[in-house]
């Protein structure tokens, strides 16, 4: 198999969107819409177009709607049939391709996100493979794990992908600083810490939910212990894994939605509706009028 295909991703989540309540409390959060899809039908779409096939999902208790939303449903296919709804059975149809596979696996409790990658490691096995945070909608003429294979392809390693964000706000990242004499999109990291104190920070280059990782992680992660926050953190597992490995930071080109809060969430509602085929033209003309009156 050629090595520097990558065809494994895995999709951590078990969390409990607590931002979100009430609208989480029996459902997850990944299933929130941004128009009419939601979010982890973004993860998944972005993933496949990476070149995926094997779609590993990370999950924990009211998490059963995921594993519906990317299962066939007979019952509503034969109504929409029934009804002469094609282009909305189409619309279920292409959910998932037949020659796509979604593993499922529990994480039996909520020990951090380098616990939930850990899990994977029985379907993941050694080789490279991805990691995709739904929260984090990247919006991209070429999809954000596209572009990351193709920095793997061209680099070898591990890639992680970076954003600058405000100093004020690392305290909510993973940070990383870059080794001297990086230039342009790739720099070789040599310095990650999670959810630093703006003055303690080393950067404001953040990582954001998409990682490309050696398989050879898992040893690391099986071996720290927990980190900030009392979690055993993926940062801690990558920062082990840096000292055998290269490891890099990737500004992908593309704009990123915080869709794990309420207000980035909105945001994203808002630019997808714009865009959205049937409906942007329309919701424009609302929009128009309605920012005319405030
Ligand atoms: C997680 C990671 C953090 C990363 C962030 C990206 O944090 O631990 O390193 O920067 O995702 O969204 P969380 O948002 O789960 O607290």
């Amino acid at each position: 198999m050629n090595k520097n295909v990558v065809k494994t991703v895995v999709f951590p989540v078990a969390g409990r969107g607590t931002r979100f309540l009430p609208a989480t409390k029996a459902s997850p959060k990944e299933m929130l819409p941004i128009v009419d899809k939601p979010l982890i039908q973004y993860a998944v779409e972005e993933a496949l177009e990476a070149g995926a096939d094997t779609l590993v999902f990370i999950t924990g208790s009211s998490k059963r709607a995921i594993e519906d939303h990317f299962d066939t449903n007979s019952e509503l296919e034969a109504m929409l049939q029934a009804q002469g709804k094609k282009e909305l059975l189409d619309t279920l149809r292409g959910i998932l391709p037949a020659w796509a596979t979604c593993v499922y696996i529990r994480q039996s409790a909520p020990l951090g996100l380098g616990h939930a990658v850990l899990c994977a490691r029985p379907v993941v096995g050694e080789a490279p493979f991805m990691v995709h945070l739904a929260d984090d909608l990247i919006d991209a003429e070429v999809p954000c794990l596209k572009q990351m294979v193709e920095v793997h392809r061209n680099h070898g390693g591990s890639v992680l992908g970076v954003q600058t964000v405000p100093a004020q706000d690392t305290d909510k990242y993973g940070i990383v600083s870059l080794a001297r004499g990086a230039t342009g999109r790739v720099g070789r990291i040599s310095h990650i810490v999670e959810k630093p104190r703006p003055r303690e920070a080393p950067s404001n280059l953040a990582v954001v939910g998409r990682y490309l990782l050696s398989g050879s992680i898992f040893d690391d992660l099986s071996q720290i212990g927990a980190g900030a926050g009392g979690e055993i953190q993926l940062t801690d597992g990558i920062a082990r894994l840096m000292q055998r490995e290269p490891v890099y930071a990737f500004e992908f080109e593309g704009k990123r939605y915080d869709c794990g809060s309420k207000l980035g969430y909105l945001q994203a509602t808002v630019e997808y509706g714009l865009r959205h085929t049937s409906l942007g033209a329309d919701f424009a003309e609302y929009l128009k009028a309605f920012v005319a009156t405030l």
